[in-house]
């Protein structure tokens, strides 16, 4: 067992050796650019390039015509929000009331950002607060459509706790209100099944490297067919990817994503048993062990390799000082650099101290059952070692509601 041991995987993947070979060639022999429309070299790549198309189409269970190549989810979906909402506004640019946007309060920064920048716009956006077990559901999303509503974006799985929201249903619920549904499936996409028809799908944001594909690429779903999408560019240039997203198409980032989403399609069934039963056993010897200790989000309606824990009277940050041997994370990687406790399990109703005390682990395809061992165990000694030290848990044992404890202001 090599250490550190990974346990991040929902914060990126490493690159799968198998992706890693078909894209080498790609950057030397076959360095060509697909634009280029009359030689060889431009074929070869323009054929590769087709080729992945086709790989994440079938993922996806879509058209190869409607996958766009981005530079990652970020990107994905930035040009999914901005650019539907400009081409379906209501009013012109600079003018108030220019329409109405649904999404969550959990969702990614890369969602909530570009719609505060439509708010400063003109658009109008309710960010609904997740319940409890942070599950947003087709009822709550009608509760909110307005008749000016036109984009719902709500991610499928969340990044920090692994709750799956219900896709498929909000998806009929807009497309019976004519409402374009964009959906952030970076934690989902290649995980889990995908049929972007059969789930009601306008929009659906993924990346390469949450995949065990490479950094720096993603793709963009863009629905052809009832409804037609229609999104304008936020980036202008040579006119790629049908003008949607133009530049120079990252050849070798291309190749490794579809080879990724080949692979990721394989094996699905299979690593969704494996790593759901290894995150079992691992939540399991954690809870079976230690007192005060919380899994947060639904219990079931959650992603199989993904679990975010709360371990009270231990600080999280402590925690993974203590466990230097394990890779994991406190919050998502984008905000950990903040001791700002998380702003997803905040939404959920999750008070500051079990926040600040949160440790997520996410599992992939490249961890095994002797390390979840080694992890449950060194987890559960440090989280000893640290209690040990705490006055707060010995007055907790000797039943004193710590909460009512009157501290004295200096
Ligand atoms: C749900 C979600 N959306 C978007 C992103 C951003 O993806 P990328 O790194 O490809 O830009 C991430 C990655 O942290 C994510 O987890």
């Amino acid at each position: 067992m090599n250490k550190p041991i990974y346990f991040d995987n929902a914060a990126t993947t490493r690159c799968d050796p198998r992706v890693v070979e078909a894209m080498l060639p790609y950057f030397t022999e076959k360095f060509g650019n697909p634009g280029s429309r009359n030689h060889s070299f431009g074929w070869v790549a323009e054929d590769a390039v087709e080729t992945a198309r086709r790989q994440v189409a079938a993922l996806l269970g879509a058209d190869r015509k409607e996958v766009i190549f981005t530079s990652g989810a970020t990107e994905s979906n930035n040009l999914a929000i901005k650019g539907a909402a400009s081409m379906y506004a209501k009013a012109p640019a600079g003018s108030s009331g220019r329409g109405h946007i649904i999404t969550a309060m959990h969702e990614h920064k890369a969602v909530l950002d570009p719609c505060k920048r439509l708010q400063k716009e003109g658009f109008e956006v309710t960010y609904l607060e997740p319940p409890a077990d942070g599950v947003i559901t087709a009822e709550q999303v009608a509760g909110a459509l307005r008749d000016d509503t036109i984009l719902v974006t709500i991610m499928w799985a969340n990044n920090e706790i692994g709750t799956i929201n219900d896709v498929p249903g909000i998806g009929a619920l807009c497309h019976e209100r004519g409402v374009i549904f964009h959906t952030d499936a970076t934690q989902w996409a290649g995980k889990m099944p995908v049929d972007v028809n059969k789930d009601n799908i306008d929009l659906l944001s993924m990346s390469g490297h949450k995949i065990y594909g490479p950094k720096g690429v993603g793709a963009l779903y863009v629905r052809r067919r009832r409804p037609r999408v229609r999104l304008t560019a936020i980036q202008e240039g040579g006119g790629q990817e049908r003008g949607m997203r133009s530049g120079t198409l990252n050849v070798p980032g291309i190749v490794g994503l579809g080879a990724a989403a080949a692979l990721c399609a394989e094996e699905m069934e299979a690593e969704r048993e494996r790593l759901g039963a290894m995150r079992r056993r691992l939540e399991t010897t954690i809870i079976e062990q230690l007192d005060e200790v919380q899994v947060n989000g639904h219990p079931d309606k959650r992603l199989p390799h993904l679990t975010n824990i709360s371990f009270g009277f231990v600080e999280g940050e402590s925690l993974m000082m203590a466990c230097k041997d394990i890779a994991m994370s406190s919050g998502s990687a984008c905000t950990s650099a903040s001791l700002e406790p998380s702003y997803v399990l905040k939404s959920l109703g999750v008070g500051d101290e079990l926040a600040h005390s949160s440790l997520r682990l996410s599992l992939g395809r490249f961890n095994t059952e002797e390390e979840v061992d080694f992890a449950a165990g060194q987890i559960v000694e440090s989280v000893r070692k640290l209690r040990d030290l705490s006055p707060l848990y010995d007055m907790h044992k000797e039943g004193i509601d710590i909460t009512k404890i009157e501290w004295a202001a200096h």
